[in-house]
């Protein structure tokens, strides 16, 4: 699967997200160390601290599907015409449990422009146990 592939699927799976509170759709695509798909968008609640984020969301799949590690990870956000969404400072922690320094996180930035990230770059001197 290319990157654009995956960032498609994560865009198609942006529709499927509940958010009444925010009305901001995100998508997460990631594909792992088998080399299987897994989706997941965002799910809020009227509780609005327990949101659900898409990253979590495509995380817990693989986990369930017995996927070990993140190769490559497109999150896609906010209204059909833009894509804009860096991952939130959680699921950046989120997506380093099951990162190396192979895996490449992909996203569009506020100008309209993809990039691939590594971990490091994402989340520098992050915690780690
Ligand atoms: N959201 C995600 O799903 N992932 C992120 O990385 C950033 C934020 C969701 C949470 C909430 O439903 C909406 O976007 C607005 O914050």
């Amino acid at each position: 699967m290319t990157d654009d592939e995956l960032l498609d699927a994560a865009r198609e799976v942006r529709e499927q997200a509940h958010c009444p509170y925010s009305n901001f759709r995100v998508g997460a695509a990631l594909i792992d160390d088998q080399g299987n798909l897994h989706v997941g968008c965002n799910v809020e609640n009227a509780v609005y601290s327990l949101v659900s984020c898409a990253e979590a969301g495509a995380i817990s799949a693989m986990v369930a599907a017995g996927g070990k590690r993140i190769v490559r990870i497109a999150v896609a956000g906010g209204s059909e015409n833009t894509c804009a969404c860096p991952p939130c400072g959680g699921c950046r922690q989120r997506i380093q449990e099951f990162a190396d320094d192979l895996t490449r996180i992909i996203f569009k930035d506020n100008d309209d422009e993809w990039h691939t990230f590594t971990m490091d770059e994402l989340l520098p001197s992050s915690f780690h146990l």
